[in-house]
């Protein structure tokens, strides 16, 4: 695979080159138990489903006519684009070196996290048709490349408020990392920093501003679920700026309940008491969580906040000097108002397709905020960041840096730490990679012409 290939990428790509990465962290394997539990594992993912059943039909796990007869009628090109995913189970990587892509983790953490704790991370909502489409949204467009501009070095940083970034690839916060490996957020922040990725805490973190800080070395953005309870949002927010937190990103895209249908299927198959670990309700979950130690919760109903509206940012304004940037903005009118209201910044996003299921991807999304923004405030995105063409793609139709989530825990779960720095690293290079193929040596030169709708 060129765009990976070390041996072609400048000297200061070497430290990124498989074989740095230290050894992966021990951990508890989930063995593939019964066919119809593999069935139940995969079966959110359509392109995964027919791979599966491919397999599944060749193999003496279940020799059924049947399946063989259904895996044969299935058309020979697939719509989903992660189909080149790895998919034999009895094939994985043992070595976080050895992955060719970053979805060669997948399988990896879904054979050591246990069931429940890796539903939580795979679900979408409902059909899960936004879960897909933040993947499938980025075959909308296609890349025009340029020629003859001497991208025989390429640069990748970007300036975000004010802070110079190394790469514009930035760990999105994700909750409860210590669900895939016992070092959980401080192994992803720690990968973080050796990559030079500015790190996200998640309010729904397993570990705290401060010891993610130290463990980053430096300041760390936050994401704050607000609850309904301004006392509770301004003590979390209080907290997180004495930390020496930039940039406050407020989740304004959780409103409701959600049916997180392969969550459910999963927890079904764990064979652990869940209730050994998880008291129920929302004041059982931020009992669990050290953002919320030392808060009164007795008036907390829920952790994300329904009855959010403006006057919340003014008053969060009035309260911090952090930047405050607006995360799950999926309309023009709204990029219009967080401008009007004096944020500094939003993220496209739609919660990685764990919000509603609106079958809407977010690169899809994107233009018309970029439009609406004029340029005034950065636009940040994420959702199926899963390969560098489609991190041109985004930058390309004008956000300014894009966020990344399951691909990291794929390699937490998977490895640990070692399996964050691969993802990163292999992220990093296919950017490196496609913006050489692209014509650019750096994200300035990145345009709307670089683009197309396909
Ligand atoms: C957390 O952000 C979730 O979607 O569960």
């Amino acid at each position: 695979m060129d765009a990976i290939s070390i041996d072609r990428q400048p000297a200061n790509f070497r430290a990124w080159a498989p074989g740095k990465a230290k050894g992966g962290a021990k951990m508890s394997s989930y063995k593939w138990v019964s066919a119809s539990h593999a069935q139940q594992q995969v079966v959110h993912h359509e392109g995964h489903r027919r791979r599966f059943l491919k397999w599944l039909s060749a193999s003496p796990l279940l020799a059924s006519p049947g399946l063989a007869a259904w895996a044969a009628e299935l058309p020979s090109k697939y719509p989903d684009p992660i189909i080149w995913a790895p998919f034999n189970p009895n094939d994985l990587i043992t070595n976080p070196k050895d992955a060719i892509n970053v979805f060669d983790f997948e399988p990896v953490a879904r054979k050591n996290v246990p069931p429940a704790h890796f539903g939580y991370m795979a679900s979408g909502i409902d059909d899960e048709v936004t879960l897909r489409a933040n993947r499938e949204g980025y075959l909308k467009f296609q890349i025009r490349p340029r020629r003859l501009n001497d991208v025989s070095k390429v640069d990748m940083s970007v300036e975000l408020f004010g802070v110079k970034h190394a790469t514009p690839i930035i760990i999105a916060p994700t909750g409860g990392n210590r669900f895939f490996h016992n070092e959980g957020e401080l192994a992803v922040a720690r990968a973080a920093k050796a990559g030079q990725h500015m790190y996200t805490l998640s309010t729904s973190g397993t570990k705290s501003i401060e010891e993610l800080t130290a463990a980053y070395g430096g300041p760390i953005w936050y994401q704050l679920y607000a609850s309904p309870s301004w006392d509770v949002a301004r003590a979390i927010v209080k907290r997180v700026e004495a930390a020496g937190c930039p940039v406050l990103e407020v989740t304004v895209d959780r409103l409701g309940g959600r049916n997180q249908e392969t969550l459910f299927r999963l927890r079904k198959e764990d064979t652990r008491d869940c209730k050994t670990c998880h008291e129920p309700g929302a004041v059982g979950r931020a009992r669990r969580r050290p953002m919320y130690d030392g808060i009164d919760l007795s008036a907390m109903k829920a952790m994300d906040s329904n009855n959010m509206t403006w006057d919340f940012i003014k008053r969060l304004r009035d309260t911090t000097k952090m930047k405050i940037v607006i995360k799950g903005i999926l309309t023009h009118e709204d990029a219009k108002l967080c401008v009007e209201n004096g944020v500094d910044g939003l993220i496209v996003s739609n919660h990685g397709g764990r919000g509603e299921d609106s079958g809407r991807s977010t690169i899809d999304a994107l233009p018309e905020i970029v439009e609406a923004v004029g340029g005034r405030i950065p636009v940040l995105m994420d959702g199926g960041i899963r390969r560098g063409t489609d991190i041109i793609k985004a930058l390309a139709l004008g956000a300014k840096a894009v966020c990344i989530g399951r691909p990291y825990l794929w390699g937490l779960g998977a490895f640990g730490q070692p399996g964050v720095e691969r993802v990163l690293e292999l992220m990093r290079l296919e950017l490196y990679g496609a913006m050489q193929q692209t014509g650019v040596k750096n994200l300035r030169e990145l345009t709307a012409a670089h683009v197309r709708r396909a």
